[in-house]
């Protein structure tokens, strides 16, 4: 039998990294290989976002582009999954005439079952109920590519409803998954030769609320911490206010928890915190960062910001500004406001002129820059521990791997030290990346 081909392309977030992985996970037990030509494949899934109206545009765009491809091959199956099917359903088919089907992201478990009917029989699709069972999350996938590291979701949904944020809307209500299916997950995981974690979550500070059983996230960290195979874990996204003492000591007590947290702060101003309903304050945000710093001198703070959301004056963008020349990130994520049809902020009265947010977001971001600059910088020097990943993006002959604090580091190394953990030290620092020295004695020919 001729093999058939799956193309599958991926918008958004990690969530939605791994969601593909689910994907394909399921799609090769049913005959189909993944192929990276889109004009090889006889399946074409598009796993999309919608978190701001950018990221559904070249949605929408790339989409576009397969018209011709369906009247080439009649038989090419085209369907998409995601935040932004979720958020369509029907009308997508509307919008994008050549789709056979539009799944929501409570559904990836059937997918297998609606390809299987569009091959029978050539009828329109669309799976977007929402369910409260978390079949969804709990496909076994590896990242295949011989990757070292994977994700593993530990909840689905989110209740914040942050004023300007539709993921509450598109991915439903918080559900924690249990532990023990975690844990069995991850030590699949490690069999198969993973060696790194990263734990999935809109807000994983509040794992554990739904079971009802006491077990917290600081608790299941624990647990995953005694894993063997398994030597460093990740976590993303945090909520600040979630952020409890007992998870900030685990940066000091649990040896395999990589010196890093990700923890958008989204404004510096407490009148536009308190508009997003971000249940926190900068002084209270400023206090976890201090906190976490005084257990864990070397941690590396990231964070996400949002300019121009509707009434932010000059002097709340201000504050935004002077809390990142107090707090000085390692790196951020920073977008302008965008506005999301049936969130809170949609009604909210002072919306911002383009302009003003683009000024506001090339000021904000030139001054990240030099924060960056000037972290990495501090590191020149130093010994950094990386994780092996493969080889350089800029150099075939080097090596790349991540420090614990999720850095870049470029080396020359031998290939055969993709997947180890090894230590270099620090030669020089830019602004994306670092570049390390390896010591002799782990295996260096060069
Ligand atoms: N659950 C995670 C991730 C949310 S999406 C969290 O709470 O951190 C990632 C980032 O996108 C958010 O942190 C926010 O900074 C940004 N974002 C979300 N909605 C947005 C919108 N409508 N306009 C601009 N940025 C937005
Ligand atoms: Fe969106 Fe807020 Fe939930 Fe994050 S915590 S997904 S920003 S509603
Ligand atoms: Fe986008 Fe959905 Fe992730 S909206 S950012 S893919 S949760």
């Amino acid at each position: 039998m001729k093999n058939k081909y799956l193309y599958i392309e991926t918008f958004g977030c990690q969530m939605n990294v791994h969601d593909s992985e689910q994907m394909a996970a399921l799609l090769t037990d049913s005959g189909y290989k993944q192929t990276d030509n889109m004009k090889l494949a006889d399946l074409i899934l598009f796993n999309t976002c919608s978190i701001r109206e950018k990221a559904a545009h070249k949605v929408y765009s790339e989409l576009g582009r397969l018209g011709k491809f369906k009247e080439q091959n009649p038989d090419l199956i085209i369907g998409v999954g995601g935040c932004l099917a979720q958020h369509l359903g029907t009308k997508f088919h509307k919008r994008v005439r050549h789709l056979d089907f539009v799944f929501g992201t409570h559904n990836i478990h059937r997918l297998p079952e609606m390809v299987a009917s569009l091959q029978k029989k050539r009828e329109k699709i669309t799976n977007v109920d929402f369910h409260k069972s978390l079949n969804s999350i709990g496909i076994y996938a590896t990242p295949g590519n011989g990757s070292i590291s994977a994700f593993v979701t530990i909840m689905q949904g989110c209740n914040n409803f942050c004023a300007y944020c539709v993921v509450p809307y598109l991915r439903g209500p918080e559900m924690s998954r249990q532990p023990e299916e975690i844990i069995s997950e991850i030590t699949r995981l490690a069999a198969d030769g993973i060696k790194e974690v990263t734990l999935l979550g809109q807000n994983v500070n509040s794992y554990g609320k739904t079971l009802g059983n006491g077990l917290n996230f600081a608790a299941l960290i624990r647990k995953i911490g005694k894993l063997s195979g398994i030597e460093r874990i990740r976590f993303t996204t945090s909520h600040p206010r979630d952020l409890s003492e007992e998870l900030i000591n685990c940066f000091a007590e649990e040896e395999k928890l990589c010196k890093h947290i990700h923890l958008p702060v989204q404004s510096g101003s407490n009148r536009v915190l308190a508009l997003m309903n971000r249940g926190y304050t900068v002084e209270e945000y400023i206090k976890k960062v201090d906190n976490l710093r005084k257990v864990c001198s070397l941690i590396s703070i990231t964070s996400d910001i949002i300019v121009g959301f509707p009434g932010e004056t000059q002097k709340d963008y201000q504050e935004t500004i002077d809390m990142m020349e107090k707090i000085r990130f390692d790196s951020t994520f920073s977008f302008k406001y965008s506005e999301r049809k049936g969130t809170a902020a949609e009604k909210l009265e002072g919306k911002i002129e383009d302009g003003e947010k683009q000024r506001r977001l090339k000021q904000l971001q030139a001054l990240q820059d030099m924060h960056t600059l000037e972290k990495n910088t501090e590191l020149e020097g130093s010994w950094q521990e990386l994780l092996i990943e493969g080889k350089s993006k800029n150099s075939e002959s080097e090596l790349m791997g991540r420090a614990s604090s999720w850095k870049i580091v470029n080396f020359k190394g031998n290939p055969e030290l993709v997947g180890k953990l090894v230590d270099v030290k620090i030669t020089k620092a830019y602004l994306h990346s670092l570049r390390g020295k390896l010591i002799e004695e782990v295996g260096n020919v060069n």
